[in-house]
């Protein structure tokens, strides 16, 4: 199934993400954690991309498309993929759907969880996160089993750079004028499943894969 996760900052796009990539037993490519561990490792992308990403802004699309592109290539994603913040330009959903035409494949699904400004900043404001895998966590909705250690691998949780109030603000004024269109454009498509995401972490989910008509 190839299936994108679309939404603004702080929907839960990665959280479920995590989940459901399992379910569907496909890749989960986020764009933020590729740009993420390349700033992490000081590569080239990660010198470029941070410029862009602690401001709150969008890494531009010339350095996007491309990357994302060439992951879809990867031998793994042949059957299928989860996407997690990708496209967030209208840009980069007209690139997609070209990049599937070409190879004659389609996308099955684009699920928009859908979540108010208000819930966003306090979901970002408590969030902790791993810095060896980037699994998610919450101070107060979703709290690790032990303070400061991922319960996956137990990497130590920090806060993200990108989540100061600046910063935060910053992104949510642009995934309103970029990244909220692509909502009417998958609309148009026949592609949009909406799911209420301010429901629990399970809760979620479980819409989600109802709304893929999922069994599990
Ligand atoms: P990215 O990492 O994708 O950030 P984002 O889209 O801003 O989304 P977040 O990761 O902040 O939120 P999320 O929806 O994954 O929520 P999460 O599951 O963590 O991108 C970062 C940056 O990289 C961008 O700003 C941009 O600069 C750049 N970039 C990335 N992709 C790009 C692209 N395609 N083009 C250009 N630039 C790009 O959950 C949030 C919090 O809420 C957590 O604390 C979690 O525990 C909690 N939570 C989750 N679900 C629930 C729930 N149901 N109830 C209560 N709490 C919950
Ligand atoms: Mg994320
Ligand atoms: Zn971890």
């Amino acid at each position: 199934m190839r299936v994108v996760l679309l939404g603004p900052p702080g929907a839960g796009k990665g959280t479920q993400a995590k989940i459901i990539s399992k379910v569907l037993s496909v890749p989960h490519i986020s764009t933020g954690d590729i740009f993420m561990k390349n700033i992490r490792e000081e590569t080239e992308l990660g010198i470029k991309a941070k410029e862009y990403i602690h401001k709150g802004l969008l890494v531009p699309d010339e350095v996007t498309i491309g990357l994302v592109e060439n992951r879809l290539e990867e031998e793994d994603a042949g059957e299928g993929y989860l996407l997690d913040g990708f496209p967030r330009t209208l840009s980069q959903g007209e690139a997609l759907l070209k990049h599937l035409e070409s190879s004659h494949k389609m996308l099955d699904a684009v699920v928009f969880l859908d979540v108010p400004h208000e819930e966003l900043l306090l979901r970002m404001e408590g969030r902790r996160v791993c810095s060896s895998c980037g699994a998610s966590y919450h101070l107060t909705f979703n709290p690790p089993r032990e303070m400061e250690v991922c319960d996956l691998c137990s990497g130590h949780l920090i806060i993200r750079k990108d989540d100061t109030e600046e910063a935060v603000k910053e992104r949510l004024r642009v995934y309103e004028s970029e990244t909220k269109p692509l909502v009417h454009f998958f609309e148009l498509k026949g592609l949009l499943r909406r799911v209420d995401g301010t429901k629990e972490i399970d809760e979620v989910t479980e819409d989600v894969l109802e709304a893929l008509q999922i069994k599990v």
